[in-house]
C-alpha cells in the first residue's frame, strides 16, 4: 500500500513507533495537547487529526479510530501498512457486563470477540481468535502495576452495535447475558477489527478502555467523570509505549 493514502496524508516518518488511538478525534487533539510535548499534526483529513509528539523524549503518535469496526480497520490497515506503524494501542471506553466490573476501571483486552462479520474477507475455514499482542499486554499490566491503577485482563465484545434492537427479547436469547456467561467483561465497538488487521500485517495491537457504563447495574458516568478514569487510562497508555521503545 502506498502513501499518502485516501485516509492519511502523510509519510511514514510522520508516525512513531506506536499509534495510540481513541475513537474520537477531539480526544486525539486533547490529548497531543495535554500529554505530548511539541505536538506536530500530521494528518487532518476528515478532521480525524494526527499528532506526533514526545513523551518521555519517546515519539509517540494519536490519532483516532472513529466509531466501529469498518472505520478503526481503515485507519489500522493503513497505519500498518502504509505507514510502517508497528504498535497500535486502542485507547477508549466501553459498557462492562460483569458485575464485579466497576465504572472508572480498566478493561484490558486479551482476546476480542465479535458479533461482526469483519473476518469473512479472510476466507477462513472457521473462525479466527483475534488476540493482543502479548509484548503490549505485559507492558500495560505493568505500567498499570507501577502506577497503581486497578485493571482486568479478559476478553471484551466488539460489537456492531450501539442500539440493539432487544426490546421484548426473551432473557434465553439476550445476547448480552449470553455474552456474560462467557466470561465477556465489556463491549466496546472496534478491537475485533484492529487485532484482526494486526494478525493480517503482523503487527502488534492492544486496547485498553476504561469503563464508562455499568451495563449491570445500569450506572453511567458523567461527562465529568469520564476524564478521571480517563486520565489514568492515558497514563498506563503512555508508559506503556515507552516501555516498548526499550
Ligand atoms: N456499548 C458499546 N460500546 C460502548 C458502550 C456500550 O455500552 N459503552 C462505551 N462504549
Amino acid at each position: 500500500m502506498n502513501y499518502p493514502t485516501p485516509h492519511i496524508q502523510a509519510t511514514p516518518a510522520d508516525f512513531g513507533q506506536t499509534v495510540l488511538m481513541p475513537g474520537d478525534p477531539l480526544r486525539a487533539r486533547y490529548i497531543a495537547e495535554h500529554f505530548l510535548q511539541d505536538p506536530v499534526l500530521v494528518n487532518n483529513v476528515r478532521g480525524v487529526q494526527g499528532y506526533t509528539g514526545l513523551y518521555q523524549d519517546v515519539r509517540v503518535s494519536v490519532m483516532a479510530s472513529g466509531m466501529g469496526m469498518p472505520s478503526m480497520g481503515i485507519y489500522s490497515r493503513e497505519l500498518y501498512e502504509a505507514f510502517g506503524v508497528r504498535n497500535i494501542l486502542r485507547i477508549g471506553s466501553a459498557g462492562a457486563i460483569q458485575p464485579h466490573i466497576n465504572l472508572k476501571e480498566i478493561v484490558m483486552a486479551m482476546g476480542a470477540s465479535m458479533d461482526s462479520n469483519y473476518q469473512t474477507q479472510y476466507h477462513l475455514m472457521g473462525t479466527f481468535a483475534p488476540i493482543c499482542s502479548f509484548e503490549m499486554l505485559q507492558a500495560a499490566t505493568r505500567s498499570a502495576e507501577e502506577l497503581g491503577v486497578a485493571y482486568h485482563v479478559g476478553n471484551i465484545l466488539s460489537s456492531d452495535f450501539f442500539y440493539d434492537d432487544d426490546a421484548g427479547v426473551p432473557e434465553a436469547l439476550d445476547p448480552k447475558k449470553n455474552w456474560q456467561k462467557m466470561g465477556v467483561m465489556a463491549i466496546e465497538m472496534e478491537s475485533a477489527a484492529l487485532y484482526l488487521n494486526a494478525a493480517r500485517c503482523g503487527k502488534n495491537a492492544l486496547c485498553i478502555c476504561s469503563v464508562s457504563d455499568q451495563l449491570v447495574w445500569h450506572e453511567y458516568l458523567s461527562a465529568e467523570e469520564r476524564q478521571t478514569g480517563f486520565g489514568q487510562m492515558m497514563q498506563v497508555a503512555l508508559e506503556t509505549a515507552v516501555k516498548l521503545e526499550k
